[in-house]
């Protein structure tokens, strides 16, 4: 493990299992709030998902999430400090995630790892075994962890931006950092959910994620509600907030790596566009090469609910909704996130 000493020498990121090393709790969620949370959590509204063994969720501040998360994120809120170089990656579950995360890693750490190195952090951890998820630390009181990290910092979130208002301050204050979010059509998400959901939940109907995603009461939802955030932050300082969409980088992953380059400050040079660094990256972060890796065939996401890891890469593609949602399923599905994203300029055609 490096030391702190020997931390402030290195240049970011810095795979955070290495510098971090709690077995595979850097992702870690507690199920129930702590003691002296307790009062603060119960008093919310509450909701429970049936089919995931009676899950609890509260709605805090708009936005429904495990009761364990609750402190996390007013923690968040209060004392997350951004430096201004740092980076975070923010998404809903299933909406493309792991993949976003293992580009965004590659493409800061391209120096001191270049992507055909074969001791690449991603050839021997899981994506997400290299960024500090920001509520598993702050739900566990371990945010100081991040002090230590070196410069650029690397992070990941499923929060709303409402719950890190230091990353995208309001108009005209200083300060904040950048943010790259990947949203993906809400029909895809939800299968993608059922399906992962299912390998802990195996009795989570599939029209119950249907129903949790058009009544908002789905982990870190609404979905609506969580997109927008970002969308609108990004329309109005593009220069903080990447908006990314899954389908589009399904679509033309080596441009959408570039974009992602330019965004955070490290555009790709014309040696290293010749040197084909771009597309080992894009090879590297593929869905059969990231499935392939040993540290991706066995173990868990998150030891505590075991969502075994390889459940994080499945199909990858787009529109597979229409080999599982009825018509009247994908029907309600639409309605609901086109009433909700009306007259926002944000649709998901
Ligand atoms: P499907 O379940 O539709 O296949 P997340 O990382 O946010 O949990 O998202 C998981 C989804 O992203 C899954 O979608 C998974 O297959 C897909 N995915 C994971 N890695 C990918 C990659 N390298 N390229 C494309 N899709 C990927």
């Amino acid at each position: 493990m490096a030391t702190s000493a020997g931390l402030s020498a290195r240049v970011g990121p810095v795979p955070f299992k290495d510098v971090e090393d709690a077995g595979d709790m850097v992702t870690a969620v507690p199920e129930r709030p702590s003691e002296e949370h307790v009062g603060l959590v119960s008093a919310l509204p509450c909701c429970t998902v049936a089919g995931m063994s009676n899950m609890k969720l509260r709605c805090y501040q708009g936005f429904w999430m495990q009761e364990g998360l609750v402190p996390a994120a007013a923690a968040l809120q209060r004392r997350f400090e951004p430096r201004p170089s740092d980076v975070i990656v923010a998404s809903l579950p299933k909406c493309g995630t792991t993949w976003l995360v293992a580009l965004a890693f590659a493409t800061l750490a391209r120096r001191a790892y270049p992507p055909g190195a074969a001791d690449h952090p991603l050839r021997r951890l899981n994506p997400h075994q290299c960024l500090p998820f920001l509520e598993g630390l702050f739900a566990g009181g371990r945010e100081g962890k991040l002090d230590a990290l070196p410069s650029p910092r690397l992070m990941n979130t499923h929060m709303p931006l409402a719950m890190i208002p230091g990353a995208v301050p309001a108009d005209g204050a200083g300060g904040g950092c950048r943010v790259v979010y990947i949203c993906r059509e809400p029909k895809d998400m939800v299968v993608s959910q059922w399906h992962y959901f299912r390998r802990v939940y195996p009795d989570l109907a599939f029209g119950e994620a249907v129903d949790m995603a058009c009544d908002g009461t789905m982990p870190w939802g609404p979905f609506w509600d969580h997109v927008l955030g970002y969308w609108r932050a990004s329309a109005a300082r593009p220069e903080s907030v990447l908006f990314l969409r899954y389908e589009e980088l399904l679509r033309d992953p080596a441009g959408n790596v570039r974009r992602l380059a330019r965004f955070v400050g490290l555009p790709f040079s014309a040696a290293e566009e010749e040197d084909g660094v771009v597309r080992g990256i894009v090879e590297l972060c593929s869905l059969d090469s990231l499935r392939g890796m040993e540290a991706n065939k066995a173990g868990y996401v998150d030891p505590r609910i075991k969502f075994p890891r390889e459940a994080l890469f499945r199909k990858g593609v787009a529109d597979d909704w229409k080999s599982h949602m009825t018509p009247e399923m994908a029907r309600r599905m639409d309605g609901v996130a086109a009433d909700k994203l009306r007259a926002t300029g944000l649709a998901f055609p």
